[in-house]
């Protein structure tokens, strides 16, 4: 009788073999659920879970709740994490200071030279140098323009003069912030509400979403709407985790990828204008539009952080990014 019921297990096992365990992505990010960034990264977790009909869960922990700014790249390096999305002004500590080329101030009028140049030669380039750091780029998120906030009117070039300004970990954010004559703090992301409550720095730079979403209104008077800078995601994994993925499964997770990066940049410029109504609504914070003459003011006045870093970041690339800025600008000018 036990030899019949052995039988019929195995027949079993062999008929209904167990469902593999899924492949659980753990991805991990800095900023509110409720940004560009936050959405997006739920659209990949739906789409990959999707597409992959379970066999991959993703699981996505926004707000630093995992690791902070400096420790999220070590987690991924370390396969602790399997994806991330920073700034592409956080990956001077793994060596790839070409990065900071998107933090040239002025460098990009527009959203849509950003896509060409990540989506181009360049971007691939950028993520190619991360490789033998054990990290492989998957896609490039953005975040719109960024702006200055502060607790006081930040209107002339004087205005900087003295400030302690908190900014990601980037030499040429560090160049700029003293170029304005400014004294630049580096400081995780996570921290930067509390450290303007208790004005251990006096202001910062980001877009309206992050400002928002991460209540500075709350304890930033005054807000410019400068447009001086852009902040780009590069989202990256586990280069191992990843070349070991069953092909097909790669393939899946790459389509949501692309899918989840279509619906970013869709919604990025969007929820920065919806910020910003949010942070004009709360009255807390006075919004002054910094009129297009003190614009190419600022924009002169800054030029020598592109000169100080163009070997860091590529001569060529710098060159290449002019071109298609002036392409860009052309083609606008044609359609009009
Ligand atoms: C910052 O640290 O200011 C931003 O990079 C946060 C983010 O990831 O948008």
């Amino acid at each position: 009788m036990r030899s019949f019921a052995l039988v019929c297990a195995m027949c079993c096992a062999i008929a209904f073999p167990a469902a593999a365990a899924p492949i659980v992505i753990k991805f991990s990010h800095v900023v509110a659920p409720d940004t560009p960034k936050g959405k997006a990264a739920e659209k990949f977790r739906e789409l990959a879970q999707k597409y992959t009909r379970g066999a991959v869960t993703v699981e996505v922990y926004p707000n630093s709740q995992l690791f902070k700014d400096r420790e999220e790249l070590e987690a991924l390096q370390r396969g602790v994490v399997q994806m991330l999305a920073p700034s592409t002004s956080k990956f001077g500590p793994l060596g790839v200071r070409e990065f900071e080329l998107f933090d040239l101030p002025y460098l990009f009028p527009d959203r849509e030279t950003v896509d060409r140049v990540t989506d181009g030669e360049i971007g691939r380039r950028l993520h190619e140098r991360l490789e033998s750091r054990g990290v492989k780029g998957l896609a490039y998120w953005d975040n719109g323009f960024k702006q200055f906030s502060a607790n006081r009117p930040l209107r002339t070039l004087r205005d900087f003069r003295g400030l302690r300004m908190r900014i990601q970990s980037s030499k040429v954010l560090e160049a700029m912030i003293r170029e304005l004559g400014a004294a630049p703090q580096v400081m995780a992301f996570s921290e930067v509400y509390t450290a303007l409550q208790q004005g251990v720095v006096d202001g910062t730079e980001n877009p309206v979403s992050n400002l928002y979403t991460q209540k500075m209104h709350e304890v930033q008077k005054h807000l410019t709407i400068s447009d001086h800078g852009y902040l780009v995601y590069a989202v990256v994994t586990n280069k191992k985790f990843w070349e070991e993925l069953p092909a097909k499964v790669r393939e899946q997770l790459e389509r949501a990828m692309q899918e989840a990066t279509a619906y970013e940049r869709d919604i990025a410029a969007r929820e920065n204008e919806q910020a910003l109504a949010a942070v004009r609504a709360a009255g807390r914070t006075e919004i002054y539009l910094l009129p297009a003459a003190e614009r190419r003011r600022w924009r002169e006045a800054l030029l020598p952080v592109h000169r100080k870093f163009e070997r860091m970041v590529g001569r060529d690339n710098l060159e290449a990014i002019y071109r298609v800025a002036a392409e860009v600008e052309a083609g606008r000018g044609r359609k009009q």
